[in-house]
């Protein structure tokens, strides 16, 4: 039996930690409200002068580290982002410039938090294109650059990382077993950054105007979130002929507990089923998914032959499903 598999994991996050203390003298908020709104405690935030291609890079090369692959052995970099260094050259070339990996092709791709999935999906048929390919596939953020730290309804949930994974087929009966992806673009304007593109260049109007954060609403998104993550995660076991009481652990993009929570009812499983770290992390939009992943490998809730199945929710909208046999 020959699938595409996950070879390896990594993750990173910067040292700095930003509590609901913290955010309390920041804006009018309080950790009670943070803490039983969104579930999340802390996040990691990166100083001014780390972009995000440098947490990529330490993620890849721990990815990297665990499948045993070499940087100048990968045929394809990909990058889940929407905080790149800059607008261009994409963030995956200037990573792989930065691991040396010179045989590889690179691009990033802009779903939001459904970045990494939407990343999972390209890489397996890149490899179903040509077997002999080895695709790192990296979600990395920094949200907190494009907060509006005056908008106590959003500053409170964003945090900064990278996780990362190598991609191969084997000749295992383990890896991918289906996918499920989605996205409405009549939906776009409930997550987005208006300024800074085509439609509105930067300038000084643009900054007076604040539209270089993210506008979110929030309440308008949950609904959404919660009811595309259900139907994707649903259709990707459907379509493995996997039925819900023989999935092991569900790794949701860590937006917001409650949203993980009613997924989590939705497929009928017990939380020590649902993979939670919003605690710790906050929402890192599409490095969420890997850091867990690599969290859950590293930490023993993932072994061989578990079934594993990844979802996500974003800016797009977007979302998508991935099912896995570890
Ligand atoms: O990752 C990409 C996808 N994004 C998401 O999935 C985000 C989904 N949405 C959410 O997670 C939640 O909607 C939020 C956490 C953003 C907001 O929680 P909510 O329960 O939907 O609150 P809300 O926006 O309906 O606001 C309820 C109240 C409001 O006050 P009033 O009008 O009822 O007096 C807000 O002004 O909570 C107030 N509020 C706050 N209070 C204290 C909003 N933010 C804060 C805050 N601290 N940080």
């Amino acid at each position: 039996m020959k699938r595409i598999a996950i070879l390896g994991t990594g993750s990173f996050a910067p040292e700095k930690i930003l509590t609901n203390a913290d955010l309390e003298k920041m804006v009018d908020t309080t950790d009670e409200w943070i803490t039983q709104r969104t579930g999340i405690k802390e996040r990691h935030i990166s100083d001014k002068d780390t972009p995000t291609s440098v947490l990529a890079v330490k993620a890849a090369e721990r990815a990297l580290a665990a499948a045993t692959v070499n940087a100048g052995d990968l045929d394809f970099i990909i990058c889940g982002t929407v905080t790149p260094d800059m607008i261009f050259p994409s963030m995956a070339c200037l990573v792989q410039a930065k691991l040396g990996a010179t045989k590889a092709v690179a691009f990033d791709i802009a779903a939001g938090c459904t970045g990494f999935i939407y990343g999972m999906e390209l890489a397996r048929s890149l490899i179903t294109a040509d077997p002999s390919r080895k695709v790192l596939l990296i979600g990395a953020e920094e949200l907190t650059k494009i907060t509006d730290w005056t908008d106590r309804s959003s500053c409170v949930l964003f945090g900064d990382g990278a996780g990362a994974v190598v991609l191969a087929q084997v000749d295992e009966d383990r890896g991918i077993l289906s996918t499920f992806l989605g996205a409405d673009g009549n939906l776009g304007d409930l997550i987005y950054q208006p300024g800074g593109g085509s439609l509105h260049p930067a300038s000084h109007e643009t900054v007076d105007g604040k539209m270089h954060v993210i506008k979110m609403a929030g309440n308008r998104v949950f609904p959404h979130a919660v009811r595309k993550m259900g139907e994707a995660a649903t259709r990707a076991l459907e379509a493995a002929g996997v039925p819900q009481d023989q999935l092991d652990l569900l790794i949701p993009h860590q937006a917001n507990f409650r949203i993980i929570d009613a997924i989590g009812r939705q497929l009928n499983l017990p939380m020590e089923k649902v993979y939670v770290n919003i605690d710790r992390y906050g929402n890192t939009s599409s490095a969420s998914i890997p850091i867990a992943l690599d969290e859950a490998v590293r930490n023993g809730r993932i072994t061989p032959g578990k079934h594993v199945m990844l979802v996500a929710f974003g800016a797009g909208l977007t979302w998508g499903a991935v099912l896995m046999r570890w």
